[in-house]
């Protein structure tokens, strides 16, 4: 197997941290990424990889990013961006930017960090895997005009739109880059038992950090990171299709209607570059 240089967001915790270290001992290059600079650079020791901290509640800061983890790559480039940083945040207060919260961190920063990366991306024929989840399907409703306004309805919704966004994103970038060589694929982990909604208000911190989560079927971080990690080391083609949605180790047509729809993708795309601030 030819190692592969990859950049992992969300790495410091979680199914992030669990697909880093089976990565690692796979012997790919790992270029980590996380908040919290103490627990992204304790990743990252345990497992030997370089590390970048950025807070994506702040588009500035994926700017810095991008150009830090450019650099990093050198020449080479990019094989894999594994856009799994995310999870509920249910904040009332905008970020910095103007937007809501959970919208931003995983939407808005992942598509402004892919397209900053998509130079390196595309010179090895790489691919972008988009941690989503079945939640888009639950909870999710694009409504273009509302895209990343604050609690428009209530936290779970925000996180459905994020996440269906994530899907719509996948397939734009499929419809867009495929000829060009580059793969795209989203996939939902399984319910995991990790930090996600930890700091949320939303019920679904009850579900997973309660004594009522204690005992519904989740399956754990290292499982979460296993899924993770089979499509990151992949091939696409062979291994996986891009353009499609995976419900852990499969790919599924059971998406949310909207999500099959190439017009609402391309709409979404173009939205989301004018909200970054692309041209
Ligand atoms: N757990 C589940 O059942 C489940 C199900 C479906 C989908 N997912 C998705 O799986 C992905 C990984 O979640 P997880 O379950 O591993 O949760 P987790 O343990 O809470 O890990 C979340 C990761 O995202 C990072 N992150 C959070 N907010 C961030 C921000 N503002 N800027 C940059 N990074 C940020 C965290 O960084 P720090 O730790 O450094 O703050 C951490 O590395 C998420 O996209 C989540 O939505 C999870």
């Amino acid at each position: 197997m030819t190692p592969k240089t990859i950049v992992l967001t969300g790495a410091s915790d979680g199914i992030g941290a669990a697909a880093s270290r089976l990565l690692s001992e796979q012997g790919h290059r790992l270029l980590l990424v996380g908040r919290s600079p103490e627990k992204t650079a304790a990743v990252a020791g345990e497992v030997g990889a370089d590390h970048f901290v950025a807070d994506f509640a702040s588009l500035a800061e994926v700017h810095e990013l991008a150009e830090r983890l450019t650099d990093a790559a050198g020449d080479d480039g990019i094989d894999v961006l594994a856009n799994n940083a995310g999870g509920i945040f249910g904040d009332p207060q905008p970020t910095v930017d103007g937007f809501e919260k959970t919208f931003q961190v995983n939407h808005l920063a992942p598509f402004l960090l892919t397209n900053l990366l998509l130079p390196g991306l595309l010179r090895r024929g790489g691919s972008v895997v988009n941690t989503s989840s079945a939640a888009h399907r639950f909870f999710g409703r694009l409504e273009l005009e509302r895209l990343g306004d604050v609690r428009h309805v209530s936290a779970r919704r925000d996180y459905g739109d994020a996440k269906l966004a994530t899907v719509l994103f996948t397939r734009g970038l499929h419809q867009r880059f495929h000829d060009d060589g580059l793969s795209a694929v989203a996939f939902h982990p399984g319910i995991v038992r990790t930090s996600f909604a930890a700091g949320s208000r939303s019920g679904m911190r009850m579900v997973y950090h309660s004594a009522l989560g204690r005992v519904l079927p989740m399956i754990s971080a290292a499982q979460g990171g296993a899924n993770l990690a089979w499509l990151l080391a992949g091939t696409p083609g062979v291994t996986w299709t891009s353009g499609r949605y995976y419900d852990r180790y499969r790919p599924t047509a059971r998406v949310h209607s909207q999500a099959d729809d190439p017009h609402l993708a391309d709409a979404l795309w173009r939205r989301s570059a004018e909200m970054v601030g692309l041209g």
